[in-house]
């Protein structure tokens, strides 16, 4: 390869974007033998490992752990919270941050990668030009991976550009907490922050423009969390929409009309978290085909271009760093001549609301939409010894499966979901049925023993359950 300071250099694969999508890609390719250059302007990383799903767990940790010392006289613990330092919690979440960063870059390193710190614009199918600190440096590539990701979506609404409204990256680094919070969007992003905060004693209120909340989640599973939600103090405003923003004496007063009327509410703090959009500002010069703002690409992840592929967010669809990383990996891979797909069947996607919620495959009404008559089994943690005696007694399993028993999806409310959904995912993956789970010897006791029982009561022999 030639040296960097020429300003320009050829090499066989160049990827744009360092996230989940664009690593993966990178090291897999060169896992292959490939020569590769990874183009990221930030940290390796992108919004999972720097302002998403790695940071939020952090601060989860905080929350959850408020929540288990406000419990605890449960279990035979008084005690009492003396102070919640935030900041404390956010110097924590840094250091996480900083060390799987830098974990990542010796990764990278180790295997071989070269890596351009600087902004890259496409030119054409085969050249990106990359602004560094240092000048310009022209990549030439046989074959490129788009993996641009995307940024929080700011709606179009009087005075959101006041100060104290946030995105969700500006919400994970607070050095105080508010004492009370507008989230506008009941959506995944908000109803992690909701709960998150929620729990740690802000008055938090949730509006949201749909008549429910998370749209893609199973009806049946996201009423329950409703439900919960509110036991713990978060109010939620559906089909209502925020009109107005501006300074109030105290922080902000937020202005929403539901149904003929309007309210005005007063917040330290408003959080906004209304969707995404896709980073496509770098590829504008590429005769690319999109839908809805989203790059088109087949099977193998290769655009309408030969030679370039596109993975991540970029692609539209669920916008998911696991998802994000299998696809990096096949547009490596194909890239390189391994005919490799997804298995788009059997996609987890967890929710960190708490308590969490886990999801595979179909939910029942897109079961309906696809005219599959269905069989459900469902199994309540309160029924759980392990859930008894962990004091997480909300939420269920709840299983749906085609007329042959053969699951189809699968859904989790409850503690550890995210941990429990890969044993659906597997199940899912090599077309198991409800027989085959119920029939599988689970530990007891263990959370997962709802996930047996819950495909026993689809077959109308669930035993812990009348
Ligand atoms: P989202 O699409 O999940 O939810 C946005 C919500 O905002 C929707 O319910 C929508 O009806 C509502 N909305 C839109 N405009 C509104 C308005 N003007 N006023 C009130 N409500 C409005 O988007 P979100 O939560 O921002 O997340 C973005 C993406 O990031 C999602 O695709 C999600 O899957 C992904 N993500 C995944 C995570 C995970 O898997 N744990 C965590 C965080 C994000």
């Amino acid at each position: 390869m030639t040296d960097l300071e020429n300003k320009s250099l050829k090499t066989q694969l160049a990827i744009l974007g360092g996230g989940p999508a664009g690593y993966v890609a990178a090291i897999r390719a060169a896992q292959l033998g490939a020569d590769v250059v990874l183009i990221e302007e930030k940290e390796l990383g992108g919004v999972c490992l720097n302002v998403g799903c790695i940071p939020t767990k952090a601060l989860l940790k905080t929350s959850d752990t408020n929540n288990v010392i406000k419990k605890s006289k449960e279990f035979g613990i008084e005690s009492s919270i003396e102070n919640i330092n935030w900041q404390t919690a956010v110097d924590r979440k840094n250091r996480i941050v900083k060390n799987l960063n830098s974990g990542l870059e010796q990764l990278i390193k180790a295997s071989g990668i070269t890596v351009i710190k600087g902004r890259g614009k496409v030119k054409s199918d085969r050249k990106i030009i990359v602004q560094t600190a240092d000048g310009t440096i022209n990549v030439n590539c046989e074959k490129m991976i788009l993996t641009t990701g995307s940024s929080p979506l700011l709606p179009n609404i009087k005075g959101i550009d006041s100060d104290g409204v946030m995105t969700s990256n500006d919400a994970l680094n607070m050095d105080f907490l508010p004492e009370s919070m507008v989230i506008i969007g009941a959506g995944v992003i908000g109803l992690e922050f909701a709960t998150m905060f929620g729990l740690m004693g802000v008055k938090v209120t949730v509006i949201e423009l749909a008549d429910r909340i998370l749209p893609e989640i199973d009806n049946e599973i996201a009423a329950e969390l409703q439900k919960i939600i509110k036991r713990q103090g978060i109010s939620i405003k559906l089909s209502a929409e925020v009109k107005n923003i501006e300074k109030a004496e105290d922080g902000l007063a937020v202005t929403y009309s539901q149904g003929e009327n309007t309210y005005t509410l007063n917040c330290e703090k408003v959080l906004v978290a209304v969707g995404r959009k896709l980073n496509s500002a770098a590829i504008q010069d590429l005769p690319l085909q999109f839908d809805k703002g989203a790059i088109i690409v087949k099977d193998n992840m290769e655009t309408n271009i030969d030679g370039v592929f596109a993975a991540g967010d970029i692609i539209g669809g669920k916008l998911l760093a696991h998802l994000a990383f299998m696809e990096g990996k096949i547009a490596a891979e194909n890239a390189l001549g391994i005919n490799s797909r997804i298995n788009k069947n059997a996609i987890p996607a967890c929710i960190y609301t708490h308590p969490e919620i886990a999801s595979v495959g179909m939910t029942e009404d897109e079961a309906a939409a696809a005219g599959i008559s269905i069989k459900l089994g469902r199994f309540n943690f309160r029924n759980n010894g392990r859930a008894q005696t962990l004091g997480e007694r909300e939420g269920m399993v709840k299983i749906i499966a085609d007329q042959s028993n053969t699951i189809i999806g699968a859904h989790i409310l409850g503690a550890n979901a995210s941990e429990m959904i890969s044993e659906l995912t597997l199940a899912i993956t090599l077309k198991a049925t409800a027989n085959d789970l119920a029939n599988i010897i689970h530990p007891h006791p263990t959370l997962n023993e709802a996930i047996w029982e819950a495909c026993g009561d689809l077959l109308g022999r669930a035993i812990h359950k009348l």
